[in-house]
């Protein structure tokens, strides 16, 4: 089953930070993709923006080296990336100067939507807000789109959103968190709401916890001074795991828009109950066959962590007394992302104790493997009487849809087509980045209050044993990773 391509209306889309690294890794090789998917309209243009000097022959040589280290040469072949070439040209401008603005000013189009992306530091996106209108560049119905991270605590993603909010009303401002961009994250909203099979076991009632894990097997690399001021709460709790837990947890929105879907998920968050300390288990990775955390950081009295697992409670009535455990970490056992709802086990059996209790349980994966396991009971085959077993009904998505569908685009791929589309569906509103900051907040500051260190977990491990104690004592247990 191909999946079919919609081109999007025709754009200039100026790429701040264009010599960066996420615009080399993921957003120009992205592009070409959509270009060679036939999503890319003729006369779409990609202006990249940067203090390098330098002309757009040379910046076209760059972005030709990054999709061919980035994308595999079954992806790509020199006919289409010649032509994607030629819709590239470059600008060199400084967000806090005023050299190159006029320039990028001329090269705009009137009559095609704009769509500016800050792959900058967040120290910059206020100066290249202030300088787009000072060269009235941007125009009223232009879209900015800003990166993680914003903001390090609800002060500062406040002052973000107000410098933001003095040029660009919330409607132009796309916000990204690439997990929204994945498919199966927008498949945990098609199985939720699609079917009548789920929503009406989606509660306390049947559902008796779930875990959300995102596991990676690579430590911080080359990121250790940035991530070791942040850790894996800000780095990823607060945006990546707290946006997963809103699109489980929420309740369904009147229809598939921006705010029926955004303002579901603030509601969440704002219910979420506090987190007492003893309900957190954080963690730092030692040395192995690679560095242990402190050096890769190299600070050896970081008290920063690497892992994170927590139960949290949710205070409505859908979720009254029904656990969330959510756990990530890095140089872990694999790379692993999933939600996994245990349902209950039936009220009362009539089956004799023989043959044991099972509970459904449905996991969404979102990778390695993207797809949907649900696990039923069913009768062990064979004549030794009625012992129950679970089996999986699996769905791959690369097996159940074909290799095209497999090969379904990034999630950045997906996200910038959205901004040109204007669909802020899976980008996160300001309120709702405020809120999720306003509830970790707390759970910071205290573990700054108390100084204490993360325990240290074995590498390519499941994190700390405490983690796996905070589950035992509820009588459960992770899921493998
Ligand atoms: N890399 C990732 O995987 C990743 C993932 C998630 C979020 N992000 C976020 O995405 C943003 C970009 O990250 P990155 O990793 O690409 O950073 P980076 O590699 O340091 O690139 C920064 C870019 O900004 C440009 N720049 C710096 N100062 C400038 C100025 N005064 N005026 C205009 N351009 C300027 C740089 O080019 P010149 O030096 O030529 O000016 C470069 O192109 C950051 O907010 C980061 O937190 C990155």
């Amino acid at each position: 089953m191909v999946s079919r391509v919609i081109p999007v209306e025709p754009f200039d889309l100026v790429i701040f930070g264009a010599t960066g690294d996420l615009a080399r890794r993921k957003i120009l090789p992205g592009l070409y993709r959509r270009f060679c998917d036939g999503q890319m309209p003729p006369d779409a243009s990609i202006i990249g923006a940067a203090r390098t000097e330098q002309d757009s022959a040379a910046f076209v040589a760059q972005v030709v080296e990054a999709i061919e280290t980035f994308l595999p040469a079954t992806k790509r072949d020199q006919d289409s990336l010649a032509a994607f070439c030629a819709r590239l040209r470059y600008v060199a401008v400084d967000a806090m100067g005023e050299g190159g603005w006029a320039e990028l000013a001329q090269m705009m189009r009137p009559d095609v939507v704009q769509a500016f992306y800050f792959s900058v530091a967040p120290s910059l996106f206020g100066a290249l807000a202030e300088r787009l209108h000072h060269f009235n560049i941007a125009r009223q119905d232009a879209r900015i789109v800003v990166e993680k991270p914003f903001g390090r605590d609800r002060e500062t993603a406040r002052a973000l959103n107000a410098t933001l909010a003095a040029h660009f009303n919330e409607t132009q401002i796309y916000r990204i968190d690439h997990y929204l961009g994945k498919e199966t994250v927008q498949n945990l909203m098609a199985v939720r709401f699609g079917n009548t099979l789920f929503e009406p076991l989606w509660n306390a009632q049947y559902v008796d916890h779930v875990q959300i894990t995102v596991a990676e097997e690579v430590g911080v690399g080359g990121r250790g001074a940035y991530y070791d001021k942040s850790g894996a709460m800000r780095d990823m709790v607060q945006n990546h795991l707290m946006q997963l837990l809103c699109l489980t947890a929420m309740e369904p929105p009147a229809r598939f828009e921006p705010d029926a879907v955004r303002d579901e998920k603030l509601k969440v968050i704002r219910a979420l109950e506090p987190v007492a300390q003893k309900q957190i288990v954080r963690g730092q990775y030692q040395a192995g066959v690679k560095p242990s955390y402190l050096d890769d950081v190299e600070n050896p009295a970081s008290r920063t962590e690497s892992f994170i697992a927590m139960k949290l409670q949710i205070a409505n009535w859908r979720w009254n007394g029904t656990p969330f455990y959510l756990r990530t970490g890095k140089r872990m056992k694999a790379r692993k992302s999933e939600i996994v709802i245990h349902f209950k086990t039936p009220p009362h059996s009539i089956f004799d104790a023989d043959a044991g209790r099972r509970a459904n349980v449905l996991s969404i994966r979102l990778q390695p493997d993207e797809g949907i396991d649900l696990r039923v009971t069913i009768k062990e085959p064979g004549p030794g009487g009625m012992r129950l077993i679970d089996v999986p009904l699996d769905m791959s998505f690369a097996e159940a849809l074909g290799p095209e569908a497999a090969d379904v685009p990034d999630a950045y791929e997906r996200l910038i087509m959205d901004v040109i589309r204007g669909n802020q569906t899976l980008f996160m509103r300001g309120d709702e980045v405020e809120a999720a900051w306003g509830w970790t907040d707390p759970i910071i500051a205290a573990w700054e209050a108390q100084g204490t260190r993360p325990l240290p977990y074995a590498p390519g491990s499941t994190g700390p044993e405490e983690a796996a104690i905070l589950m035992h004592q509820d009588g459960r247990r992770w899921q493998d990773i």
